[in-house]
């Protein structure tokens, strides 16, 4: 299994993931996604198994020394083997890359596999933005700094 870049054309492939990985009322629409994978200053990784298939897909972006990991959604049945955390990984060696200090990201305190996924990569949480998915319902907003050397070896299980 391999990480590249994920292109326009993985579109449709990537909104399935999408579709698999949330609830209707939280998915990210295909627009926006065509919109990730076609802007320039985003980061966007697809794990592919041996008959390139897309089984994971992550998004990150960094502005000046500031990375954001903006989503990580892997296959249902392939989830458990390492493959988020080597999405993940695979953008924090990014971040370091091209000089962030930190990498930021907002996810659900529900989501208990997302936040120990994090955690499990030196994720810790500093704050709660209230309201941020819907009236009432908060997102725990997570930082790991990042620094020199801090490369990630990315997994190709
Ligand atoms: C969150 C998600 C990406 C994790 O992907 P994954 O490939 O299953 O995760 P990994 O196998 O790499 O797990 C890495 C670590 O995360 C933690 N983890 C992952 N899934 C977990 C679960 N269900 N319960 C508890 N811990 C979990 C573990 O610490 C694990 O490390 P370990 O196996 O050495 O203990 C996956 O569950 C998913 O796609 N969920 C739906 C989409 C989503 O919610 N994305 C996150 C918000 S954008």
């Amino acid at each position: 299994m391999i990480i590249s870049h994920a292109r326009p054309a993985d579109l449709d492939n990537i909104v399935e993931l999408e579709r698999s990985g949330f609830d209707a009322a939280e998915q990210w629409s295909a627009e926006a996604w065509a919109e990730e994978l076609s802007s320039p200053d985003r980061y966007v990784l697809a794990r592919l198994d041996l008959e390139a298939r897309i089984i994971g897909v992550a998004t990150f972006s960094c502005v000046e020394d500031m990375a954001d990991l903006h989503r990580v959604i892997v296959r249902p049945e392939q989830r458990g083997r390492g493959i988020g955390a080597s999405l993940v990984r695979a953008g924090l060696d990014w971040a370091n890359a091209v000089g962030a200090r930190r990498m930021l990201l907002e996810v659900s305190p529900e989501n208990h596999a997302a936040v120990a996924l994090y955690r499990r990569l030196g994720f810790e949480p500093i704050s709660t933005r209230r309201d941020y998915y819907a009236p009432g319902r908060h997102a725990l907003v997570m930082l790991r700094p990042l620094r020199d050397g801090d490369a990630w070896a990315v997994e190709c299980a």
